[in-house]
């Protein structure tokens, strides 16, 4: 048996080669990117790629080259199921909707005249968002008609960049006073030259216009919790929010006490990655009066955080005190059914 991976800095690559090692199990390099990456991967039983959000390239390949080699009779990392929907909020109300999962009531709009109609007739506040982004950068709240329109009128005329300069700046000076870190220093220093001049990766993402999407506010949300599906693990961490925001995602200020998740939000969340037969899923809920909204759902996500979870849940909702390592389970999935095919 020999797989094929995408390296990239700071995705599962590391931990997938850590794992295949242990395992030895035969794998090579392979890039997304070559021309021939379909002759090249001719030689390998299976192909793994964490492809990211932040990447045009990953955008405009990704689901096609996975798909096709999927069709082939390819073992993939992801498969279609499992990123088809993946960093598009807006394809996730049509599919969360028709599975029956308990989405936060969302809204999408493709017409200006439809969305302004629903704009005057509705209550308020909501949650503007884009279809794409992470770590809260594209999420607004919304208070009133005179702001929800003006925000309509740019989504049908000049558009929002996928990454928001001003956002992301502000993100790294959270850091900065969150960790008074070198780290968080240089990520400000960074990202300050970042408001006038665009990085050329930056450039070519793609222009956000076309659509609006809104969500009702689940109001007195401090945190927002965010299990993941592997398999038939589910481990959990709560993101608190930022002083004075209502957005937890990208906060860093997380816990992992198994105690405060409750069942309901574990159980939900294994039946939403089952139903969608996802290889991987993270579920972000919300809680209003107790019942766990789903928010938003994600197949790759930045591993590190989740090695401090003190163990995971199975489908019998059992507790099992052993090491979380989300690259290791995909690999250990992956791995186990190449051998039962
Ligand atoms: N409908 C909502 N009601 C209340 N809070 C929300 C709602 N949607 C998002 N949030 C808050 O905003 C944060 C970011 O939203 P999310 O849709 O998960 O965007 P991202 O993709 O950037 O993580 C969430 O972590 C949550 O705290
Ligand atoms: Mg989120």
């Amino acid at each position: 048996m020999r797989v094929a991976i995408h390296q990239r800095e700071g995705s599962f690559s590391r931990g997938w080669v850590h794992r295949l090692r242990e395992l030895g199990v035969d794998f090579d390099y392979v890039s997304a990117y070559d021309n021939d990456v379909i002759s090249k991967l001719q030689n390998f039983d299976g192909f793994l790629w964490h492809w990211h959000q932040g990447d045009y390239r990953d955008h405009l390949i990704a689901k096609p080259l996975l798909d096709a080699l999927g069709r082939a009779g390819k073992k993939v990392y992801p498969r279609i199921e499992t990123s088809l929907y993946f960093d598009d909020k807006l394809a996730q109300k049509y599919l969360l909707e028709a599975i029956g999962a308990p989405l936060v009531p969302s809204y999408v709009f493709v017409d200006f005249d439809k969305a302004i109609e629903w704009a005057r007739n509705t209550d308020y506040p909501k949650v503007f968002k884009l279809r794409g982004g992470a770590g809260s950068l594209n999420v607004k709240v919304v208070k009133n008609l005179h702001e929800s329109s003006a925000l309509i009128k740019r989504c049908f005329s000049r558009g929002f960049p996928l990454l928001d300069r001003v956002e992301s700046l502000k993100d790294a000076i959270w850091r900065w006073r969150r960790d008074r870190s070198l780290d968080a220093l240089w990520l400000v220093a960074k990202r300050t030259p970042r408001l006038w001049i665009r990085s050329k990766r930056e450039r070519l993402l793609p222009r956000q216009l076309g659509y609006a999407y809104f969500q009702d506010f689940v109001p007195n949300a401090a945190y927002d919790d965010r299990a993941v599906v592997i398999g038939n693990r589910c481990f959990c961490i709560r993101r608190h929010c930022r002083p004075g925001d209502f957005r937890a995602s990208g906060s860093g200020l997380v816990q992992f006490d198994k105690e405060i998740f409750p069942a309901e939000m574990i159980r939900s969340a294994f039946s939403v990655a089952d139903a969608i037969q996802s290889q991987s899923l993270a579920l972000d809920y919300v809680y209003r009066d107790g019942v766990p909204l789903l928010i938003e759902t994600s197949y790759g996500f930045t591993a590190d955080v989740y090695y401090s979870c003190q163990g995971f849940w199975t489908r019998d909702l059992e507790w099992h005190d052993l090491p979380v390592n989300p690259e290791a389970f995909i690999v250990d999935d992956f791995i186990s059914h190449l051998e039962t095919k």
